[in-house]
Formats: structure tokens, sequence, C-alpha cells
């Protein structure tokens, strides 16, 4: 179960940070479309992944700013020696903040920011492997990683070459009538309200799918 609502997440905030910066979106989209040229199926092969850079960085850059888990414990094993001469005892238990790492602004620039070209590789020379830890880290780190990002990398190609996406707004909270019902809606969060509108990019596909 753990598993679904974490991928299920990740997919919803990576399509989220897309509809809310376009030229990302588009970018994206058309690497896709590079990709798939000249073919007549609309599969994604397992070979095709290496193929998404721009897309991998958008998926890891909104894994960063909206990690699907936002904090992982471990009990000391052993005395841990801590700068400042402070020592924490063996056998306490420590809370490790990903929103607070991947938001550290020690860390990151603009820590704030949707910026993807964090993590084009000639920029993430010299990071430290602690830095992005959405999947946490060490020996009892995430089983499921390597799919979860295959995962989110097809499903997002897949959206991106049917559906433009732009942030949609709650038909409920007052917004004119008609207004945002012309297109099919993607409820990301209905309470407090992440919506967005979809519009189709291709002639087959209804306002229904
Ligand atoms: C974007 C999606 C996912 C995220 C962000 C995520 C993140 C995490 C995190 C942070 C942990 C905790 C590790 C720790 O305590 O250090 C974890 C554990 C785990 N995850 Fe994932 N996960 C995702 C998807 C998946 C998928 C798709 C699977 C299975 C197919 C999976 C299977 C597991 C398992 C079995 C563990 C426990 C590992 C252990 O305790 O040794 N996860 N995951």
């Amino acid at each position: 179960m753990f598993d679904h609502v974490t991928l299920m997440t990740a997919i919803c905030w990576v399509l989220y940070n897309l509809a809310c910066h376009t030229h990302y979106q588009e970018q994206c989209r058309q690497e896709v479309m590079d990709l798939m040229q000249g073919r007549d199926t609309e599969e994604i092969e397992w070979d095709d992944l290496s193929s998404l850079p721009f897309t991998t960085m958008c998926i890891k850059e909104a894994l960063r700013l909206h990690s699907p888990v936002l904090a992982v414990t471990r009990k000391y094993t052993q005395d841990m020696k801590l700068p400042g001469d402070r020592t924490v005892p063996k056998g306490a238990i420590c809370l490790v903040s990903i929103y607070g790492t991947h938001r550290n602004p020690a860390v990151w620039t603009n820590p704030q920011e949707f910026q993807p070209l964090r993590f084009d590789p000639a920029n993430t020379r010299g990071h430290s492997s602690h830095a992005f830890i959405p999947f946490s880290s060490g020996p009892r780190n995430c089983i499921g990683q390597k799919f979860a990002l295959a995962e989110l990398r097809v499903v997002v190609a897949l959206t991106l070459l049917r559906f433009r996406l732009t942030p949609g707004i709650n038909p409920d909270l007052g917004t004119a009538p008609g207004e945002v019902r012309r297109l099919p809606l993607l409820v990301l969060r209905a309470e407090g309200g992440l919506w967005l509108q979809l519009e189709s990019l291709t002639s087959h596909t209804s306002r229904d799918d």
C-alpha cells in the first residue's frame, strides 16, 4: 500500500509542477515527441528511459521539492559524537527530515524554486550523495526506487503526449460557471485544492478520458 501511495503522490506532484512551469512541460513534451518520432505505437520500452534526460531531471526536481515521504527514522546502534562536544547516546531514535534536507539553503541554491537543471549531471558534480534522498539512503533505503523512477517516466511521457497541463481551479470555490469545466479536471487533492486542467492534444481523446 505504502509503495502505491508514494508513487501516486509522486506522479501527482510531477504533473503539478509541470503544469505550473509550462516551458519545462513543453521541453519534456518535445523530448518525448522526439523519442516517439517514426513509431506507430505509443509505447515506451525499458531502453527508451535513458533517452528522457530532461524529463528525468523534472521528475527529480519534483521529488526534491515535494518528496512523498517527508522523513525517516533511525535508531543509533552506538554513541555518536557531534560537533560541539555533544554526543547522541546509543539507542536514541533520530528523525531525518527529507523535507528539510531537500530545502536546506546551505545545500541548494534558491531551494524553493523549481529548477530541473540542478539535476543536470554537469551541475550535480560535487553534490553530497545525501543531498537528495527521496528514497532515503543506506541499507534500508527504498527497494522500489528503480521501478518508481521508471514508472514515473512512462506515466509522465505518455501523459504529456496526450495532454497539455495547466493549473486548475476547484469549481466549487466560486469560479464563473463553465469557466473551468470546459476541460477534464484531474483532482490531485480535493480538500484545500490542487487541481489540474487537461487539454487533449490528440484527436481521438475525448473529454472523459
Ligand atoms: C516515488 C515513489 C517512492 C518513494 C518516494 C519511496 C520512498 C521510500 C522511503 C523514503 C522508504 C524508507 C526507507 C528508509 O526507512 O530508509 C521506502 C521504503 C520502502 N519502499 Fe519505497 N518509495 C517509493 C516507491 C516504492 C515502490 C514502487 C516500491 C515497491 C515496488 C517500494 C518499496 C519499498 C519497500 C519494500 C521499502 C522498505 C525497505 C526496507 O525497509 O528495507 N517503494 N520507500
